[in-house]
């Protein structure tokens, strides 16, 4: 544990193939308790972030620390054991399994307390306790999406990365993830996600990052960004 910010990631340079990068030098922070939203258009290299930050891709540049710890380049089962949980853009439950297997598989890399956890998890997520032996397959979009984070906080992380958390839903399930993420956050825990409900998303956030080609182009408290009228025109589908 550090006085710092709890995530902090400097100059980051990622991408698919070595020699082009598509994050270009990112630099993000993400307090303990905060919520922070990375929004900007497609292919701007969000998810590409995150998953550089997870350790899911090869970093070329920069830095990654969680809690002062440098976590850059770890593999992931390393920075998932630093305190990470990501939940990614896509495929991110085993639709063939069930809810209670998917919580299970969740906590793989943990050793000992399962049964703490998967009742933690069942408290915090009440329809998932009632669906536990239904395959996710079999689940609603919103269902869904609520059996990702439990599976992600089942290794019990201290910055939770969602991408896109809230794709597909519809408004009021939209409202339920964000009021979930916000529980989570007075928790302590810090969150960090990448929305395309850009305006929704920052509402509930603390602060946020606007990234365009593989670059941060605009930063700051949420309500500043959203009165922002640069970002508002570029960003977030025009004035209120
Ligand atoms: N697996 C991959 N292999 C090669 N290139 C990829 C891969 N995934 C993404 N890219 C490329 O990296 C760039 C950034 O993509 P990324 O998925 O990070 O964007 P994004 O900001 O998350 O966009 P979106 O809003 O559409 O999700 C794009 O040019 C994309 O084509
Ligand atoms: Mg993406």
């Amino acid at each position: 544990m550090s006085g710092g910010p709890r995530l902090v990631v400097e100059n980051l340079v990622a991408g698919y193939v070595r020699g082009l990068p598509v994050v270009h030098g990112v630099s993000i922070e993400v307090d303990r308790g905060e919520i922070v939203t990375l929004i900007g258009p497609n292919g701007a290299g969000k998810s590409t972030l995150l998953k550089a930050i997870a350790g899911l891709i090869a970093t070329e540049g920069g830095r990654v620390w969680v809690d002062g710890r440098d976590v850059t380049a770890l593999p992931t089962h390393r920075v998932v054991s630093s305190g990470i949980g990501f939940v990614p853009q896509t495929g991110n439950v085993f639709t063939t399994l069930t809810v209670h297997e998917n919580l299970k598989a969740g906590a793989h890399v943990i050793h000992g307390s399962l049964d703490e956890r998967l009742e933690r998890a069942y408290a915090l997520f009440a329809p998932l306790a009632a669906r536990r032996a239904l395959r996710a397959r079999a689940l609603s979009g919103g269902e869904r999406q609520m059996l990702a984070i439990a599976r992600a906080l089942m290794t019990d992380p201290t910055l939770l990365m969602l991408d896109e958390p809230t794709a597909g839903l519809a408004p009021r399930m939209v409202e339920d993830v964000f009021r979930q993420l916000r529980g989570l956050a007075e928790t302590g825990i810090a969150v960090l996600m990448v929305e395309q409900n850009a305006r929704a998303a920052l509402s509930v956030s603390d602060r946020g990052y606007v990234l365009a080609e593989g670059r941060n182009r605009f930063a700051g408290p949420a309500h500043a960004l959203l009165d922002e009228p640069r970002v508002a025109e570029a960003f977030l589908g025009g004035r209120r």
